[in-house]
């Protein structure tokens, strides 16, 4: 699912934060991206009684997030998009199952679930996400994306370019 070279991988106890290294350099893109980084996290922060609330937003996040990403998808016919629907419908299904567990008081399945999608967005950014923002930038503004990244020198010194590809 996810390509483990680019991926940060997280300890139980570390929440996601937003770095310029998630950057895609599809403007829509990453605003819904930064959305998700901070519904994430709160949810990992949460509070026992604030944990409803925050699956609630996390769920309505996903929701438009998953729907305009799979909608830019099919209006433009990009190739290969089934494997890309496919992961977003399976993590719809586990947010809403985990809702349904944690209405029965299962916070801790709730805590797990944070901690899996923080684990999950980095690899599913870089390796399906980035493929449909290089995409969307040549449909829509006709080349590339730009990514300006203020911490990427180090990247570009292990002979990484700017998308996190190794040359
Ligand atoms: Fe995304
Ligand atoms: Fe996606």
């Amino acid at each position: 699912m996810a390509n483990p070279g680019a991926q940060e991988v997280l300890s139980g106890n570390e929440t996601l934060a937003w770095h310029d290294g998630l950057l895609l350099g599809y403007g829509p893109m990453d605003g819904v991206h930064q959305e998700f980084v901070q519904c994430v996290s709160a949810l990992q922060q949460a509070a026992d009684a604030d944990l409803p609330a925050a699956l609630d937003a996390l769920e309505a996040h996903v929701l438009a997030h998953f729907g305009q990403e799979d909608r830019w998808m099919e209006e433009t016919e990009f190739p290969a998009r089934e494997c890309h629907v496919n992961e977003h419908a399976a993590v719809l299904e586990s947010v809403r199952g985990v809702r349904q567990r944690l209405a029965q008081g299962e916070s801790a399945v709730c805590r797990r679930l944070a901690l899996e999608l923080a684990r999950w967005f980095p690899g599913h950014a870089d390796y399906l996400d980035s493929a449909l923002a290089h995409w969307m930038c040549k449909q829509r503004l006709g080349g590339k994306p730009v990514v300006v990244r203020r911490d990427m020198g180090w990247r570009r010194a292990m002979g990484h370019d700017a998308s996190g590809q190794d040359r």
